[in-house]
């Protein structure tokens, strides 16, 4: 058996899987947001600790064999989040999260210091709110205190694993977020370090996601019931993981995962391809490879939203029960899913959403079907940029909340124009950590064995023709509404 440990901003989720690639038990615990100011969003690290260790203990508790069979285990974390240490690896502050919105003027900093096009030259993506180096000047800039014991920065999963084996490390995949890493050239940037004053000594040293990083300490062992033995593998960013979870281990995979947020993300063999930062471009967690990504802040949050104000008596399958037989297009009713701002392309944390075409003939199901269309028009944006980059993409994963309503995969496949595929089951980035750790264990000679072995395709959704060509003109006036 194998563990996979994701540490997700709202709960660690943790699946013990066995060679089958079964999830045979889950935990699940929760923890708070820190929100002290608006647009302030932050985690206490000890939190993550706590519940990590109570949630590996409840695993180990809740599995009717010996501990000795659970091999090994490795991690899927939230991205971004900065944690800083002092010369005794010790929390200096809360950690400032990925969905943090605090840092607009660090941003402008950077690109000020360091030139924006080398920035997105050496970086592969633009200084956004929510990655981590604007974080870090923020720190400098405001708790200059702080900042002068930092002697290292980690982010969340890398924390929790220093804690759980007393050693250091972070993997590319999540490198890749920090805005500090020479994404082709896997290598810190010490020259974006020089630039904002920034000692480069405080990057962790480097590891591939599947590497080993030791063992559990003795006092986890106590504390978790897991044996000695248990071995550590780094793991990865959690749309890295997500990404090695579906099954996207190569060339012309592409999953469009729709939870609260959106994300299209696609494989990419070499670390050499120009997105010019209109695409989100990281290390993957398998070795050497790499990953376009394209995000909808509000995606599933768009419905929740939708429903929660206008439909809160029904249950989602009532409020999208019927949308099938509203036409394409929502009979003119249009809806951009703005409501927090959006990321791909636009990367505007101002921007604001819209429905437009209202007439009074429409019911509560034109509504429903466009906001569907709407975040699926979102999620195309990111498919065109790929697109109109060279990018074949004829197949689509579908993963997430996005996947249950049948009649929201044939939107995805007539707005993608490409068939949609869905796993027979789907357990996210969790799994995508299980599957570095048996990798990492020597059960299988590469990930795409275990991908092999561990996922089956279930079911597919084909564009229908005439479909695809009416929403191949209403996107256009989807991208109208923008400018
Ligand atoms: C990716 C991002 C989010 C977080 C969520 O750039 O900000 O997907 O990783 O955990």
């Amino acid at each position: 058996y194998v563990i996979g440990v994701d540490l997700g901003t709202s709960a660690v989720k943790l699946l013990l899987v066995n060679k089958s690639g079964e999830v045979v038990h889950e935990v699940s615990k929760e923890y708070p947001l820190i929100q002290e100011k608006t647009g302030y969003s932050e985690q206490n690290p000890e939190d993550w600790v706590t519940q990590t260790v109570a949630g590996l203990k409840e695993l180990v508790e809740t599995f009717n064999g010996n501990a000795n069979e659970i091999e090994g285990l490795s991690f899927s974390g939230q991205m971004h989040g900065l944690v800083l240490l002092d010369e005794n690896n010790e929390v200096l502050r809360n950690a400032i999260l990925w969905n943090d919105t605090r840092t607009t003027p660090q941003c402008q900093t950077i690109y000020d210091k360091v030139g924006k096009d080398r920035f997105i030259s050496i970086t592969k993506n633009l200084a956004l709110e929510g990655f981590t180096l604007p974080k870090i000047v923020w720190v400098q800039e405001n708790e200059p205190d702080v900042f002068a014991k930092a002697k290292t920065f980690v982010l969340p999963k890398d924390y929790v694993r220093y804690r759980l084996t007393g050693t250091i490390h972070m993997d590319y995949s999540d490198a890749a977020g920090t805005s500090l890493l020479d994404i082709a050239q896997k290598e810190w940037s010490k020259e974006i370090c020089d630039a904002l004053g920034i000692d480069i000594s405080i990057c962790p040293p480097l590891v591939d996601s599947h590497e080993n990083v030791g063992k559990i300490t003795s006092e986890i062992v106590a504390e978790t019931g897991l044996s000695a033995d248990t071995d550590v593998f780094a793991g990865g960013a959690d749309n890295a993981c997500g990404a090695i979870g579906s099954g996207i281990l190569s060339e012309g995979k592409t999953f469009a995962s729709i939870g609260t947020s959106g994300v299209v993300l696609s494989y990419e063999p070499t670390g050499d391809k120009d997105y010019e930062g209109k695409v989100h471009y990281f290390n993957h967690g398998e070795e050497n490879a790499f990953y376009g990504m394209g995000v909808t802040l509000a995606a599933g949050h768009s419905l929740n939203w939708f429903k929660k104000t206008f439909a809160n008596d029904l249950t989602f399958d009532e409020l999208l029960d019927g949308v099938g037989d509203v036409p394409v297009g929502s009979d003119g009713l249009l809806f951009t899913p703005y409501l927090v701002g959006e990321r791909t392309p636009h990367a505007d944390s101002q921007i604001r959403g819209s429905f437009i075409g209202m007439d009074s003939s429409h019911t509560i199901k034109n509504f429903a079907r466009a906001v569907l269309e709407g975040i699926t028009f979102s999620l195309n944006e990111s498919i065109a940029i790929f697109r109109e980059n060279g990018k074949e993409i004829n197949k689509v994963y579908s993963i997430g909340g996005g996947a249950k309503n049948t009649d929201w995969l044939q939107i995805q496949a007539d707005i993608f124009n490409a068939q949609i595929v869905r796993l027979k089951t789907e357990q996210g980035p969790g799994m995508g950590a299980a599957m570095l750790a048996a990798y990492g264990s020597g059960w299988f000679n590469s990930l795409k064995e275990c991908a092999d072995a561990f996922l089956e395709d279930a079911d597919t959704f084909d564009p229908i023709p005439e479909n695809a060509e009416k929403y191949k003109e209403l996107f256009q006036l989807y991208r109208d509404v923008y400018k």
